[in-house]
């Protein structure tokens, strides 16, 4: 499984650092969306689902926190804990967010507006997608 970790431009002089993104420049798709999460509780595990088409950037802008993400197959664990650093979650991947220190700023970039259709919430499902998925992958698409 690719983890795909962009690791952006600080523009830094003495007042400090800013970090700009743009879309199709910095994020590979058209940014709709912006969402963040702060005061996550100790121990709060949060996430635990996938997306039928979206795509985002997790920013951990402020504090740490860890990323789980699987993809059907294979799970990877990923640290998140510089500003400038963003992980790119694909469509179809299952993701966990945990391990937040007190401090952590989750910012995310999406691709589409906030739509719970696009939500796969139970893993038994996901399994079940990825693998049409794959299957629709080998046959190539139905012809009629
Ligand atoms: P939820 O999907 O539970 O977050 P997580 O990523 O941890 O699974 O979202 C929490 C609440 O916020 C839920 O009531 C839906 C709402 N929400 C929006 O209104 N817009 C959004 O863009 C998002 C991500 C969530």
């Amino acid at each position: 499984m690719q983890v795909i970790k962009y690791v952006f431009q600080p523009h830094g002089d003495d007042r400090g650092q800013l970090v700009a993104l743009e879309e199709f420049r910095d994020i590979p798709f058209r940014i709709k969306r912006v969402y963040y999460m702060y005061d996550t509780g100790a121990g709060v595990t949060r996430g635990y689902h996938a997306h039928r088409s979206l795509q985002q950037i997790l920013i951990c802008i402020h504090g740490s926190c860890k990323i789980r993400l699987d993809n059907g197959k294979e799970k990877k664990v990923i640290p998140l804990e510089k500003p400038y650093e963003g992980l790119y979650v694909s469509n179809a991947m299952w993701r966990e967010m945990y391990d937040f220190s007190p401090d952590a700023v989750l910012m995310v970039l999406a691709s589409e507006l906030y739509d719970e259709k696009d939500y796969i919430r139970n893993y038994d499902e996901f399994l079940e997608y990825v693998k049409n998925l794959e299957e629709t992958d080998e046959k190539g698409p139905e012809k009629k």
